[in-house]
């Protein structure tokens, strides 16, 4: 599997401190940032779109930025998002009718993309392999997306270990609940890509949170 990396959400970060928080969590050993945009429409919650990304973009001149995109039309913010600035773009499939050209226009735009599965979407193994084709990046949803702070799904793991046994070299990405505690059957599964918010913007410690993680996902 590809090397290991861990990617702090923000969303249970101080929004209105965004930038401070965003490089406190990179001096702390975050290997990249994950930017949760929501629409309020494909979940049910708000949080912010690409002027606030190419805000963010102007402070911090050379992490890499994922923005998850938890939209219904991701097609309608490729362009907005490269421009401010984003590496890995990663959309929902469950409301895209041609996945393969969405991500077609993502990589023109000159970003990296990432596929996002909810935990009760079913996917048939001719779709997926499609699907892998082209994309970068396969993010495997261990909560319901909306919030922060959710428990961890364990019974995710074999989808995991599913996509790491049938494509060796993709990205596994995992979101929602992993910390300290959860990330061991992350990793056994084959996961190399783990988000973590709450875990590591609200620990006491954060670069102990991150320093524990990857020793977890490394070994
Ligand atoms: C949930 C978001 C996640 C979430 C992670 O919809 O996509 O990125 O913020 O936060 P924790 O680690 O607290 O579940
Ligand atoms: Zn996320």
């Amino acid at each position: 599997a590809p090397q290991a990396k861990i990617g702090p959400s923000i969303l249970n970060a101080d929004l209105a401190n965004l930038a401070a928080e965003s490089q406190k969590l990179l001096d702390n050993g975050a290997d990249y940032l994950h930017l949760d945009v929501m629409d309020g429409n494909f979940v049910p919650n708000l949080t912010f779109g690409h002027p606030m990304v190419k805000c963010l973009r102007n402070h911090i001149k050379n992490a890499y930025f994922e923005t998850h995109m938890m939209v219904n039309s991701p097609e309608q913010w490729i362009e907005p998002m490269a421009d401010a600035g984003v590496n890995l773009y990663t959309f929902h499939i469950e409301p895209v009718k041609d996945v393969c050209n969405v991500c077609r226009l993502v990589q023109e735009s000159g970003m990296k993309v990432g596929l996002a599965i909810k935990p009760a979407t079913k996917v048939s193994v001719e779709e997926l392999a499609r699907y892998m084709e082209v994309a970068d990046v396969v993010l495997v949803m261990t909560v319901e997306p909306g919030f922060g702070g959710q428990s961890f799904m364990a019974d995710m793991m074999p989808k995991v270990e599913w996509l790491r046994c049938n494509y060796p070299n993709i990205d596994i990405e995992v979101d929602g609940g992993v910390g300290p505690k959860t990330i061991e059957c992350c990793a056994k599964s084959g996961a190399n890509m783990i988000v973590s918010g709450t875990a590591v913007v609200g620990a006491p410690d954060q670069r102990q949170a991150i320093t524990q993680m990857r020793e977890v996902v490394q070994r």
